[in-house]
């Protein structure tokens, strides 16, 4: 088979394991490519037997991939496998990640999601999950990539009974809770995003340009565009990457985050403890670093105070 996996990633998790499973359908004799989301044409697609559709889980799916999948043009029995990593709870991603495939044309063979560190700002540092995915993840993504072949090629002759249907909604009722305030108003753990034009190095620098999660900068425009709501960013389900990668700080929020974060901890680490806790004990998470080291009085930010706090994603082993 021809496989494309598709996947979008900021800070290397989704890629990593990607990466497995693309070297696990190689190993099973398929030609696999993988490419980054952003480097996709819709056109390309019918090159492919199969595509894959990798992840992190904001919520649900990141406002970028679910625009992808929403505006792509009717795909017409193509097969699809879709995959996601998280920092706790993928539980609102498949149910509505798998439909929307499904509506697109696509049959959706099977999916699988990994744990994941998480660098969000105003969370713990180290996190519940740091040291995620590590090599047993990986070698279970790639195991995971053959046999999703192994099955996709039985689909293929003609055993269609083994696809199955779409997931139902599982929702935790703590997770359904913070997923209701989220979307009642409480749109981003990091509050709005802006921009000080005085501390920009623009046209020097266009890192924030080149990678924005869903193509809100403009400073060549006149007025410059910054954001969702061309001054301010605030509606992308809580993506900070521009202030993870600009080089002076220009890019900060707008209630600074030492206000911010008892707000995220708080809505944050009771929840993502029980539901971490409950995991390990039904074998579903591994803990890496013990749960005393998780960082609640040392958020991210204030581990990272110079900037650039992160470097760009490298795609060179693609
Ligand atoms: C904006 C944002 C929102 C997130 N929302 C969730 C979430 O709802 N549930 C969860 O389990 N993890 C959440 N995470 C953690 C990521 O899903 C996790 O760190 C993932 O592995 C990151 O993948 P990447 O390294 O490929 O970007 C969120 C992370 C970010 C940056
Ligand atoms: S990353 Fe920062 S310095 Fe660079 S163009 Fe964007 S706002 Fe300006
Ligand atoms: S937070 Fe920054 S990178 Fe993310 S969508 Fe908004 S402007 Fe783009």
């Amino acid at each position: 088979m021809k496989i494309l996996i598709v996947y979008y990633s900021q800070t290397g998790n989704t890629q990593k394991i990607a990466r497995a499973i693309r070297d696990g359908m190689r190993e099973e004799g398929h030609a696999v490519t993988l490419k980054f989301l952003k480097k996709v044409a819709y056109d390309e697609l019918s090159a492919y037997d199969m595509v894959g559709l990798g992840s992190p889980v904001w919520y649900e799916m990141p406002p970028n991939v679910r625009r992808f999948v929403e505006e792509m043009p009717p795909q017409a029995g193509k097969l699809a496998f879709s995959f996601c990593t998280h920092g706790t709870m993928p539980d609102l991603y498949f149910p509505l990640a798998v439909p929307r495939l499904m509506n697109g044309g696509f049959r959706v063979v099977d999916w699988r999601d990994w744990y994941g560190d998480c660098t969000v700002q105003i969370f713990p540092d180290p996190y519940y999950t740091a040291g995620h995915p590590d090599a047993v993840d990986l070698e279970d993504a790639k195991e995971w990539g053959r046999e999703v072949c192994q099955r996709a090629e039985r689909v293929r002759g003609g055993e269609t009974d083994l696809l199955p249907g779409a997931p139902a909604p599982d929702m935790m009722p703590m997770h359904a809770n913070a997923a209701i305030d989220h979307l009642g108003g409480f749109h981003n753990v990091h509050g709005r995003l802006v921009r000080d034009p005085e501390k920009c190095l623009y046209p020097k620098c266009h890192i924030c340009m080149d990678n924005c999660t869903m193509g809100y900068i403009d400073l060549a425009a006149r007025p410059q565009r910054y954001g969702s709501r061309g001054d301010a960013c605030d509606d992308c389900h809580g993506c900070t990457y521009c202030e993870l990668l600009c080089p002076t700080g220009a890019i900060h929020p707008a209630v600074p985050y030492e206000e911010a974060a008892p707000v995220g901890q708080e809505h944050g680490s009771a929840l993502f403890e029980t539901v971490l806790s409950r995991a390990e004990e039904e074998g579903k998470f591994r803990r890496l670093i013990p749960a005393e080291e998780v960082g609640t009085k040392t958020p991210y930010y204030s581990r990272h105070p110079r900037h650039p706090r992160r470097k760009q994603l490298s795609f060179e082993d693609d």
